[in-house]
């Protein structure tokens, strides 16, 4: 050990010996544990203005719904998470069933989050509350594939398009809350028979994510790929002339709308059911559903805000148009995804 290390060792033993008698200053201050799966940079300026407002610092955790699940179940009641943001319904439904959340009442929430896109309520308010949404859309080659071709998603799996289809791993969340309001619509075998074709129809085996999705039909490799609305609004807001060059390649299809509505997932937040700061965690969340954090919060990341009253300025959402949204509850897709997860099993979707 050289001296100096020996010094701060020496320093840090003492400085730990007196945090115990003493508060270090600051000790003090209101503080919120948030465990978050949304990783996305506009998400800071959110933070840093709730903390002005409230003088509750952030201490963030930042993992995949899975990994968040998975700390909480590990940590119980020992856990100091005291906000959970996700990005999957099924997962926020998951959870739930799984008593990792407790009620919120909250008149603000119950005011400003619509009734679909909150989590059960058992007469002490809701599990957990939506904050954003975002659309599973289909984008094409124009050069090779009509709009008609594939504007429905059972169309996706019609032999004309054999080879032609880049998606993400079929189990990736994601596809599964897909999959899952499929079932709910198409009933067991005429879902597994869909998955059947979607598997027949790949360009190749599933890697990457959304936008890799997307690259690849630009680049010719597919014809059609599936993908969610903020990817493809994230390339249609790029400066980048690689990017731009992709989206001039692309045709973009809302499916459905002429019959059920084109399939919206959701990103979320709950309060930890071993929450230390539970005032302030349902602070965060009303602030969250505050119409500048919306605006925020759907801007930031090109998703659609869960407070229908709050407007975005943003081009790429505008120029994409309104859309029908497919009304299955969040309950009937999470209650779903192990009976899909079967189906992609014996299809051999990966
Ligand atoms: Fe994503």
């Amino acid at each position: 050990m050289s001296s100096f290390t020996r010094r701060f060792a020496a320093r840090a033993l003492l400085a730990t010996a007196c945090a115990a008698f003493v508060p270090a200053a600051g000790a003090q201050d209101p503080v919120l544990n948030l465990y978050s799966a949304r990783h996305y940079p506009t998400d800071e300026a959110l933070y840093t203005n709730f903390t002005k407002a409230s003088g509750i610092r952030i201490q963030r955790v930042e993992a995949d719904d899975a990994g968040i699940l998975a700390r909480l179940k590990a940590e119980g009641t020992a856990s100091p998470a005291d906000v959970i943001l996700l990005v999957d319904g099924a997962r926020l439904w998951r959870a739930e069933q799984e008593g990792l959340f407790q009620p919120v009442k909250s008149a603000l929430l119950e005011q400003r989050i619509p009734p679909s896109l909150r989590g059960a309520d058992s007469g002490q308010g809701s599990s957990w509350y939506g904050m954003t949404m975002r659309a599973r859309i289909v984008v094409y080659d124009k050069s090779r594939i009509k709009p008609a071709d594939v504007d429905r998603y059972e169309k996706l799996a019609a032999p004309a398009l054999a080879g032609q289809l880049c998606i993400r791993s079929g189990s990736h969340p994601y596809n599964l809350s897909l999959f899952a309001a499929m079932l709910e619509h198409l009933g067991a075998q005429r879902t597994e028979k869909w998955l059947e074709g979607l598997v027949a129809n790949l360009a190749r085996a599933p890697k990457g994510g959304d936008t890799d999705q997307i690259k690849s039909v630009a680049a010719g490799e597919c014809g059609v790929a599936v993908t969610n609305s903020y990817y493809l609004a994230r390339l249609m807001r790029s400066a980048a002339p690689a990017d731009r060059e992709v989206v001039e390649r692309l045709g973009v299809v809302f499916p459905d709308q002429a019959g059920r509505g084109t399939h919206v997932n959701i990103s979320g937040a709950a309060v930890a059911r071993h929450a230390k700061h539970r005032d302030a965690a349902v602070k965060f969340i009303e602030y969250l559903a505050s119409d500048a954090a919306q605006r925020m919060l759907a801007d930031g990341n090109n998703e659609y805000p869960a407070v229908a009253s709050v407007r975005t300025d943003n081009p790429a959402l505008a120029a994409l148009g309104p859309f029908k949204i497919d009304a299955v509850p969040i309950a009937r897709i999470g209650a779903n995804t192990a009976q899909v997860q079967q189906m992609l099993d014996r299809v051999g979707f990966k």
